[in-house]
């Protein structure tokens, strides 16, 4: 696929929005945003580059109905691609969550998002500084960075477009590479 695919978990539609926004930053390089419970695992997989994005909820897991939102999410779709390979695949991640209400695991769902790629074998892109954010522990931190962009809109809404707008600079090049690879 020479687009950049785009896929959210939601219960609220937080989530949703902000795929949508950076949907709109990339242009015509992304695909249109796709929620996870409305996709097959060979609608993600066709893609080489991709944006993942999910809220927190629940304790040191992805959302789903385990996690009591309202569909089936990340936690029902993770199975279907668990384990496959995702060599020649760039992925960079987004998580959302607040800060003020739950310092004490910040966005912790994305790290699940994380570590499947990193075992699939993908090349994660788009770490994100924790500076600027104030929690007191967050699994989602890896050496010190974030494993990709957090959005806070309950305590830092006032923040988003702007690091949007940073992250999209900073991922967009290696995306687009992946998506359209030079033809020799
Ligand atoms: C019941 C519930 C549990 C939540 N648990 C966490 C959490 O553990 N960590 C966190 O950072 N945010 C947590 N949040 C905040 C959500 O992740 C945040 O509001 C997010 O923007 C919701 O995204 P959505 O509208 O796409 O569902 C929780 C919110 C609710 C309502």
């Amino acid at each position: 696929m020479t687009q950049i695919g785009i896929f959210f978990g939601t219960d609220s539609g937080t989530t949703r929005l902000i795929a949508k926004k950076l949907a709109k930053l990339l242009g015509a390089a992304a695909a249109k945003p796709v929620n996870i419970n409305r996709c097959s695992a060979d609608e993600l997989l066709q893609y080489d580059a991709l944006i993942l994005g999910t809220p927190a909820y629940g304790i040191d897991e992805l959302p789903g109905l385990n996690t009591r939102i309202a569909e089936p999410s990340w936690h029902e779709f993770m199975p279907q691609v668990a384990g496959r390979s995702l060599s020649g695949k760039r992925i960079a991640l987004f998580g959302l969550g607040d800060q003020e209400k739950y310092p004490d695991r910040f966005a912790h769902s994305l790290i699940h998002l994380y570590r499947w790629a990193v075992a699939g074998g993908a090349d994660v892109v788009g770490q994100w500084p924790q500076d600027g954010y104030q929690f007191e522990h967050s699994p989602a931190l890896v050496d010190g960075r974030f494993v990709g962009l957090i959005i806070d809109q309950r305590s830092q809404s006032l923040l988003t477009d702007e690091r949007l707008q940073r992250w999209v600079a900073q991922i967009a090049p290696a995306l687009t590479a992946a998506a359209q690879p030079e033809t020799l």
